[in-house]
């Protein structure tokens, strides 16, 4: 669906670089990261990472916990592959223009077999989760036959940050499982997501008393703060709390973001934006929660345009009924972070 896009491949792999191993969010006894004995550099030439069969199927399991680039990267392979060819895909589909959920079951199962060591799924209810995973991002979720140009898309662009499938899953129970995909427009360049994982380590205190946590509950806009709190306290292993159970914003956050003046313009949130980005936050160690935050002299990504900014405190703007000046009182954006997340309701300026 995306063979069209621009090639603007936004990686956020740097928050989960620090892990050491690929981890599965569902139990296979092992079977997704058994592939790694038949996909890496003693075996394969990992510069056609997308035409090795067992490349392919580590990156299809290994998902959607883990990207398809953070693959790449976990396993020493270049970040840029050539794209899936039509051949290799005959290969797993057996010779069919598309690739139906049985065919992907045998490819995986025909490949543990000749994998080193490779353990077989305790049940096929592990490896269909894989398929509907990619079939809903491909959009494919009534017959679950995804075809060539489709399947080799995901591998392509499924890891263009803020670009969202209309579901996560063609299972409805595993997508409601799913903490859900955070639309960004393409301006967002990464921004969001540094000024997220800053926030991460002053969440604990409140994500309404802390002005770096606010300007991630206001990058949100395109999603929730609610979301906000799963990717945050769950990346952390903890179970997240809901917007409704956080403190009301702060107003020495407030007032500090405006210079003391009564309302909050798009100038000053466009100030504190990129004043997050400048000189960022960073962990020398310590649990979630109380971790040692240090300032570093690292700056950005910042938005490739002020637009980015313009359109999020458009969203805000109009939810608290000042699109004419863009101007809000303390009490308006107040309310805006306390309730935006359960209103449901989601205009534009
Ligand atoms: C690759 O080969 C090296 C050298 O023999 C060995 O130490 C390493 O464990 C091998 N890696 C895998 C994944 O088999
Ligand atoms: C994979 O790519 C290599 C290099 O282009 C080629 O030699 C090989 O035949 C390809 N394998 C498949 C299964 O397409
Ligand atoms: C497979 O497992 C056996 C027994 O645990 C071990 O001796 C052998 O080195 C393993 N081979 C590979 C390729 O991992
Ligand atoms: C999804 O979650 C909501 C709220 O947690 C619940 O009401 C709903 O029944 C769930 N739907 C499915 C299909 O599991
Ligand atoms: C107040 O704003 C300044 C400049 O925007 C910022 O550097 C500082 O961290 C803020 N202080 C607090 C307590 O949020
Ligand atoms: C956008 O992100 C890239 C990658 O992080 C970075 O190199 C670039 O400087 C960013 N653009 C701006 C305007 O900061």
């Amino acid at each position: 669906m995306f063979a069209t896009s621009p090639l603007f491949v936004l990686l956020s792999i740097a928050a989960a670089s620090a892990l050491s191993v690929i981890p599965r969010s569902t139990s296979d006894g092992g079977s997704c990261d058994s592939l790694r004995n038949a996909c890496n550099a003693n075996t394969t030439d990992l510069a056609f990472f997308y035409n090795n069969t067992a490349c392919v199927l580590l990156t299809t399991c290994t998902a959607p916990t883990e990207t398809p680039a953070f693959v790449l990267h976990e396993m020493g392979a270049p970040a840029t592959q050539p794209r899936m060819t039509e051949s290799f895909f005959y290969t797993m589909s057996g010779g069919k223009d598309y690739m139906s959920e049985v065919d992907y079951i045998n490819a995986y199962y025909g490949q543990i077999a000749i994998t080193p060591n490779g353990t077989y799924p305790s049940s096929v209810d592990d490896v269909t989760p894989d398929w509907l995973n990619i079939a809903a991002w491909t959009g494919f979720c009534d017959t679950l036959n995804i075809p060539y140009s489709n399947f080799a898309d995901w591998f392509e662009y499924s890891d263009v940050a803020g670009v969202c499938p209309a579901v996560s899953s063609c299972d409805a129970s595993i997508a409601n499982t799913t903490t859900p995909c955070v639309p960004q427009p393409i301006t967002d360049n990464g921004s969001c997501a540094e000024v997220e994982s800053q926030c991460q380590l002053f969440v604990t205190g409140g994500l309404f008393q802390n002005e770096i946590c606010v300007l991630a509950s206001m990058c949100y806009a395109e999603s929730t703060t609610d979301v906000l709190l799963r990717k945050i306290y769950n990346y952390n292993g903890q179970p997240a709390p809901t917007t409704q159970s956080e403190a009301r914003l702060s107003e020495s956050v407030f007032y500090n973001m405006t210079n003391g003046a009564q309302t909050m313009s798009l100038q000053n949130a466009i100030d504190a934006y990129y004043n997050a980005l400048t000189g960022t936050w960073t962990s020398l160690g310590g649990p979630f929660g109380a971790e040692t935050p240090e300032k570093t002299t690292t700056d950005g990504p910042y938005p490739t345009s002020t637009d980015y900014v313009s359109n999020f405190w458009g969203i805000i703007s109009a939810w608290t009924g000042f699109c004419d000046t863009m101007e809000i009182p303390y009490d308006n954006l107040a309310d805006y972070l306390s309730y935006a997340s359960s209103s449901g309701y989601h205009p534009t300026c």
